[in-house]
């Protein structure tokens, strides 16, 4: 692929739409059965988790209300870690609701740890994490996705809402990427 921002490195493919396709399928059926009767909120984490958010709910049998938070974390690059901030909160009133976190990825645990904690104080009758990947090899805090699409090794992912330095979000298939070794060229 090439374009701005895409240069030096490689992008690999991990899951097809068709298999993306089948693992929201699958969530979404386990969704509707477990909060079916229930009032269900779906709180998205912006912006990693916006295409699986809108295809997870195009998928579901019940009806649900959704909602969006977005986190800002100060780190090094890729890596979560110091202080994680909240730049946009919910605005539909969790008390009594069944909330559902919709996430792209798990990678040390330390976004979901934090925003599951802050939710928590706004006293839903249930919290829970949805998670499409995770990568638990890197976990540094104890986070568990209630419902989870697959795992993945330790590698770096884009497409389907996921970004590399805001590039590769309009995917519709997920890859990894992989530098490019010139020097083997
Ligand atoms: P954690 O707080 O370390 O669990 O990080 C989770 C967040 O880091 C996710 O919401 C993603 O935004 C981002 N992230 C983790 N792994 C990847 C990746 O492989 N590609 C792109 N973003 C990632
Ligand atoms: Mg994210």
């Amino acid at each position: 692929m090439n374009g701005k921002g895409t240069e030096g490195h490689r992008l690999n493919r991990l899951f097809t739409r068709e298999q993306i396709a089948s693992i929201v399928q699958g969530l979404a059926d386990q969704i509707s059965r477990d909060y079916d009767g229930r009032e269900l909120v779906l709180v998205c984490i912006l912006k990693g988790a916006f295409v699986f958010l809108s295809d997870l709910i195009r998928h579901l049998r019940i009806s649900a209300q959704v909602d969006f938070v977005r986190l800002a974390s100060y780190g090094s690059g890729m890596k979560t870690c110091g202080k994680i901030e909240i730049t946009k909160d919910v605005e539909i009133p969790l008390e009594k609701k069944d909330v559902l976190i919709i996430e792209d990825i798990i990678d040390s645990g330390r976004t979901l740890r934090f925003l599951k904690d802050r939710l928590a104080l706004l006293k839903p009758r249930s919290i829970k994490v949805c998670a499409l990947l995770d990568k638990k090899s890197r976990r540094e805090v104890e986070m568990k996705a209630d419902y989870l699409g697959t795992d993945v090794d330790d590698i770096f992912i884009v497409g389907y809402g996921i970004d590399f330095n805001e590039y590769y979000r309009h995917l519709p298939e997920i890859y990894y990427v992989t530098p490019i070794d010139h020097s083997k060229e």
